[in-house]
C-alpha cells in the first residue's frame, strides 16, 4: 500500500529531461496519485523566465506520462494553498533546490524535498545548446 493518496508537485519542465521524470516517478512511487502543476508561460515571464516549450506542448508531455494522474496549470505564488485544499492532496513535494521555501504548506499536508538528479538542468541544456 503506497503511504499517500495524492501527491502535488509544481514545475516547469522546459526542454523536458530525465531529472524531471526521475522526480515525477519518485514522488509517482510514494501516492496512489500524482497532480503536476505546470508553469504557464506568463507566470514564467513574470519569474523572469523565457520557456523554449509553450504551456499547451509542457502540459501535454507531462500528462502523456504513465506515472502522472493529472496536470493543472500555475499562474501565481499564491495559488499553492487553495490547490492542496481543493484537490484534497496530503503530499507536496518539490526538488531540494527548493527545501524549506514551501514548509507552510505543512499545516495542510506532508512536505517532502526529493534529491535532484545531478548534473542535469534546462539551464544547463540551453548554455550547452548555446555555446
Ligand atoms: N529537478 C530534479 N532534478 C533535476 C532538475 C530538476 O529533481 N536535475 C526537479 C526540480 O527540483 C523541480 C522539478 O524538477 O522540483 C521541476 O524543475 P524545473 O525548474 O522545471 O527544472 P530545471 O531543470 O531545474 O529548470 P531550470 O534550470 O530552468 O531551473
Amino acid at each position: 500500500m503506497k503511504k499517500y493518496k495524492r501527491a502535488i508537485t509544481y514545475g516547469t519542465f522546459d526542454l523536458f529531461h530525465v531529472g524531471h521524470l526521475r522526480l515525477l516517478k519518485r514522488i509517482a512511487a510514494l501516492a496512489e496519485e500524482l497532480y503536476v502543476v505546470v508553469s504557464s508561460d506568463e507566470f514564467n515571464s513574470l519569474k523572469g523566465k523565457k520557456c523554449v516549450i509553450p504551456f499547451e506542448e509542457r502540459a501535454e508531455i507531462i500528462e502523456s506520462l504513465a506515472c502522472v494522474t493529472k496536470v493543472l496549470r500555475e499562474d501565481n505564488w499564491e495559488q499553492k494553498i487553495s490547490d492542496v485544499k481543493n484537490n484534497h492532496c496530503d503530499l507536496f513535494v518539490m526538488g531540494d533546490d527548493w527545501t524549506g521555501k514551501f514548509d507552510f504548506l505543512k499545516d495542510y499536508c506532508d512536505v517532502i524535498y526529493l534529491p535532484r538528479t545531478p548534473r542535469i538542468s534546462t539551464t544547463d541544456i540551453k548554455n550547452y545548446i548555446k555555446n
